[in-house]
């Protein structure tokens, strides 16, 4: 597969999900006899206007994986030339200089597509504001459903938190809605529903939805529960336990269904939890390298 950019989830079609998925199964491979050697006359930057962990990390070990090499700034906020002024533009034409491939969080909605627009190499958004987009978590998250459920089709997933800023839950709810016969509960304190956008998108695809505000009236009839965090503001006036998981709402948990998190997690998913094989959220983490690696490929094999 060839790609240009990796900006939203809209621009991939099921036939592209079906390609990527088999790519990373190949890359499981790759990682597991410790990687090649392939890509070792290329270099991704890395450029992070916000913090990471999981994204950063997993995109640096994918290319590293491939027999790349990395350029990163971790807090480009800080110890870039925005400092001294310099617009998103201008960094990105420069540091396409110094790389095949760039790697952008950014903090405003549109940051990667801006990034795009100037870039003479590939640009892949590694998350952009609140209540943009994350599309390669979104990849990667289908591509756990994919492997853990079996199917995508028909899936039934409970999507629970902050719905009205998170990007993961509005990326992953544009690549669902490209499947048969999925079924989304969006579980969400009133002020945090999902927003209009994704609701519409889903309508005009035919997408069945509901809207509802205690994950445990629905917790028996879903194949996967999908957790986000909120923040200690967003909780205040919440009832409490309607956005939460323990073993109290895990018992009613179907014995072959999953619980992820895209992670990092506040306190919406009791540790006791982790013990649970049904507890996906750190395999979910690892298919995170598999997922960019294929990514990185499609993208550098342009
Ligand atoms: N899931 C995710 O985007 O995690 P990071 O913020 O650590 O990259």
């Amino acid at each position: 597969m060839i790609l240009k950019h990796v900006i939203e989830s809209q621009q991939f079609t099921v036939p592209m999900l079906v390609e990527l998925f088999n790519m990373a199964d190949g890359m499981e491979r790759i990682v597991d006899r410790g990687g090649t050697g392939d890509y070792s006359n290329r270099i991704m930057a890395s450029l992070f206007y916000e913090h990471s962990t999981r994204t950063r990390f997993s995109f640096e070990s994918a290319m590293l994986r491939l027999g790349g090499k990395i350029l990163a700034t971790e807090n480009a906020n800080q110890f870039s030339s925005l400092m001294q002024g310099e617009t998103l533009e201008d960094s990105v034409r420069v540091v396409a200089n110094y790389s095949d491939v760039i790697v952008i969080r950014h903090n405003e909605v549109g940051g990667a597509a801006r990034a795009a627009e100037v870039s003479s190499v590939p640009v892949i958004n590694a998350g952009d504001g609140k209540g943009g987009q994350h599309p390669t978590q979104a990849l990667l998250d289908l591509y756990t459903i994919h492997r853990e459920i079996k199917t995508i089709d028909g899936v039934k997933i409970a999507m629970v938190g902050n719905l009205a800023e998170g990007r993961t839950v509005r990326s992953l709810s544009y690549l669902l809605g490209k499947f048969e016969r999925v079924k989304l509960y969006f579980i969400a304190p009133k002020t945090l529903r999902m927003k209009q956008d994704i609701t519409d998108y889903l309508q005009h695809h035919n997408v069945w939805y509901t809207e509802e505000e205690y994950l445990g009236k629905i917790v028996n009839e879903v194949d996967v529960v999908y957790m986000t965090r909120l923040e200690p503001a967003e909780r205040i006036g919440i009832e409490p336990g309607h956005f939460f998981i323990d073993e109290s709402i895990m018992k009613h948990l179907p014995h072959k269904s999953i619980v992820m998190h895209p992670l990092p997690r506040a306190n919406e998913i009791s540790a006791t939890v982790d013990r649970d094989p049904r507890a996906a959220y750190f395999r979910q983490t690892r298919n995170g390298i598999l997922v960019r690696m294929a990514l990185l490929v499609s993208v550098l094999d342009n």
